[in-house]
């Protein structure tokens, strides 16, 4: 199948705090805030006008993970489909400022979706800005009611393939054009569980932990090395409760046709999570943020 969607978007997160928020991942990972207004904040780790953006609300949530698409024409595909599909279309117009066109959309498995054309990017002077620890919003860690119906939903819907799975459905990695092992990952359960950045070096992740010791903070689980995407790991939890991911070393599918998914067996003591070894605290897997649509 063709694929639809080019690379990871934005993550766009509900909180009464966006300036507090934007201030905190920039002082943990180095990413700038590009803009600020009484009601938002946004920030990015790269060219791009924005990898997170957090919109001023009562509640804690996840209002929609984007995902950038091929073309114009990708986003009118993922409209029609999404429509033919009977999901619930909730606008066809972005959640945010500097990008053309987009359609959002529940699906019926809790996840929200923007597919959206590309937000713009802007020239970055490394003289002005060159502290990130972090390159780019790397993936996002779902949760589905149905793990398998979230998989055959997002295969036929968005043209995303499968990179690995585990026998059960209980963890599954997708794929994008652009070759990263995964775009987005799933689970059983409801909500998000992490955004993940893409470390410019295994030691920016030293780096993170060093800063949340600053603050009398900690992290979350890590360092590590996940099975399927063999990345080293690192999770803090940020001021809304959700999770964040620090990355290094992410794999990339050099041959798209040729990659024959994995499929692992998920227990404790199959090293999927961690090929160290070590199991991820209970603190980690109840720390799920909800889609507030
Ligand atoms: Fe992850």
């Amino acid at each position: 199948m063709t694929h639809l969607i080019r690379q990871m978007g934005y993550v766009v997160i509900a909180t009464p705090d966006p300036e507090g928020s934007a201030r905190d991942l920039a002082d943990m990972t180095g990413v700038r805030i590009t803009h600020r207004a009484a009601d938002a904040a946004f920030v990015s780790s790269n060219a791009r006008y924005c990898d997170v953006a957090y919109l001023r609300d009562a509640r804690r949530g996840i209002r929609a993970v984007g995902l950038e698409a091929m073309d114009d024409d990708a986003v009118d595909e993922v409209y029609r489909r999404a429509k033919s599909e009977g999901l619930t279309i909730l606008d066809d117009k972005p959640l945010l400022p500097k990008v053309r066109r987009a359609v959002r959309f529940a699906t019926p498995f809790g996840p929200i979706f923007e597919v959206h054309t590309p937000i713009e990017r802007e020239p970055i002077d490394p003289a002005k800005f060159n502290a990130a620890r972090v390159r780019r919003l790397e993936h996002v860690n779902l949760r589905a009611s149905d793990p398998k119906g979230f998989h055959d939903l997002v295969t036929r819907l968005l043209g995303m393939k499968l990179s690995d799975r585990t026998t059960g459905y209980e963890r599954a990695w997708y794929r994008c054009a652009d070759g990263y092992h995964h775009t987005f990952a799933c689970g059983p359960g409801d909500g998000l569980h992490h955004y993940a950045f893409d470390a410019h070096a295994l030691y920016d992740l030293a780096g993170v932990a060093d800063a949340l010791a600053a603050k009398g903070r900690s992290l979350l689980w890590g360092i590590g090395r996940h099975g399927p995407g063999n990345n080293l790991f690192s999770y803090y939890l940020d001021p809304n409760g959700c999770v964040v991911e620090v990355s290094f070393g992410l794999e990339r599918i050099d041959n798209d046709a040729l990659h024959e998914p994995g499929n692992f067996e998920f227990n404790s003591s199959s090293n999927v999570l961690d090929r160290w070894g070590s199991q991820p605290p209970v603190a980690y897997g109840k720390a799920l943020t909800p889609f507030v649509p």
